[in-house]
């Protein structure tokens, strides 16, 4: 008996060295550490889901437009986190404790960076200036506030700024009654030169200008509010007029159905040229994320382009963008991309300037609610190394004995 756990003990000291020298490891693939990863993975269980095993898995969408070029914005499908500043572990910028849900892991340069593109923002009037924050009764208060939006919108202005072929949507739940007051934050923050003007927004269905233009033209902060007089007074389109998007929440989570939420007109009215699909709980649950990233959420990305006439989502919402049992939100944007940009079923598989529908392995369907599985087993036969099953029943035992 107690050779066997020094033997054991040895296979996991063996296991964690061999993981530690590892890195470059692909999605499916059993990880000790984000690091062993390549570059736009990590590493987590989704136990949720039943995952025990750490694997690397997706945090970071392919890139759009690195496929197809210069086809209108709403021919793309951007990952966008809802709530994106409600960070976990965050302190209010006030000093206080948070006493309100988080829904996102990491900051909003670092949401960047990984490719989200898409921002939830909830803006209120507080203590003279705008903050994230969340409410009680449309009030903010200490322990609901964030920190003030000037910090957040200035990461959106150095990410522009420094990457000037990347285009941002920022979504805004706008409480904010001051008097200009986004048009003073925006301003502040230098946001103004990027913006997407308000009368180059399609009002009637049509297509968007080409995202080649409106990187040419430097016109790549798309806003909208949720205010409908802040389109006359300030020149912020107003949401709804331009996007249609299912309910959010509990409601909006039932699979086979995806109705519109309140503010929006029906999914398949086509005068509104953007389509946004939420998929997120009432309350955040971190745990849960991974499971409701995965399968689920491709499910209802293809119940809601039904909904929405046989349109694919310009915009896919989640909580915790990161997390996910494999491919997660960032694969169903990949998914989504393929269909829109080259009419394959991922953009992985779309073939650089060939006509639209020739791809690079066939088509295996709109619900490859499947992929987690395949990966895993052919990651097993991937692993390029004489001891898979050791380092996954060394991880499996470093995940228990530690
Ligand atoms: C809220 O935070 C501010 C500091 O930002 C502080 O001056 C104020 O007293 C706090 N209010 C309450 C009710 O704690
Ligand atoms: C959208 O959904 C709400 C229910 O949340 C409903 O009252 C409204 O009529 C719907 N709008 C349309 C156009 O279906
Ligand atoms: C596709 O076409 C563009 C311009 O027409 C060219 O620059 C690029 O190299 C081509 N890519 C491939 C993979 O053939």
């Amino acid at each position: 008996m107690r050779r066997n756990i020094s033997t054991l003990i040895a296979i996991v000291f063996a296991t964690a060295f061999l993981l530690h020298f590892c890195s470059a490891l692909k999605e499916g693939q059993t990880c000790a550490a984000d690091k062993n990863c390549d570059s736009g993975l990590h590493c987590e269980t989704c136990i949720s889901n039943g995952n025990v095993r750490p694997r690397c898995t997706r945090i970071k969408p392919i890139n759009p437009t690195s496929q197809v070029k210069g086809l209108p914005f709403n021919r793309y499908s951007w990952l966008t986190t809802h709530n994106s500043f409600a960070k976990l572990g965050d302190k209010s910028a006030t000093g206080s404790i948070i006493l309100a849900p988080t829904n996102q892991q990491d900051s909003i340069t670092s949401q960047l960076n990984n490719g989200v593109r898409g921002l939830m923002l909830d803006m209120y009037d507080f203590q003279n200036e705008i903050w994230l924050c969340h409410s009680f009764g449309g009030q903010c208060y200490n322990y609901t506030a964030f920190q003030p939006a000037i910090n957040v919108l200035k990461e959106i202005q150095t990410f522009l700024e420094a990457n000037p072929t990347e285009i941002v949507t920022i979504i805004i739940e706008d409480y904010v009654t001051s008097p200009k007051g986004l048009t003073k934050v925006f301003d502040a923050a230098g946001l103004r030169k990027y913006w997407f003007p308000l009368s180059r927004m399609p009002k009637n269905g049509g297509d968007w200008p080409t995202v080649d233009d409106m990187i040419q033209k430097n016109q790549r902060l798309v806003v909208f509010t949720s205010k409908a007089s802040k389109e006359a007074s300030e020149g912020i389109a107003y949401e709804w007029r331009y996007v249609v998007e299912n309910q959010y929440g509990n409601g909006g989570m039932k699979a086979g159905k995806c109705p519109n939420r309140s503010e929006s007109a029906a999914l398949n009215t086509k005068s509104r040229s953007l389509v946004l699909v939420n998929y997120f709980r009432d309350v955040p649950d971190l745990a849960q994320a991974c499971k409701d990233n995965s399968a689920p959420l491709l499910n209802m990305v293809n119940t809601c382009y039904e909904a929405a006439g046989k349109r694919w989502p310009n915009f896919i919402a989640v909580d915790f963008y990161k997390r996910s049992d494999g491919g997660g939100a960032p694969e169903a944007t990949d998914v989504v991309n393929g269909h829109l940009v080259c009419g394959c079923g991922n953009i992985a598989n779309c073939k650089a300037n060939t006509s639209y529908g020739v791809c690079d392995i066939p088509e295996a369907g709109v619900a490859p609610g499947t992929k987690g599985v395949a990966n895993e087993i052919g990651s097993a036969h991937g692993l390029r190394t004489p001891f898979p099953f050791l380092w996954l029943l060394g991880t499996l035992l470093m995940t228990i004995l530690l």
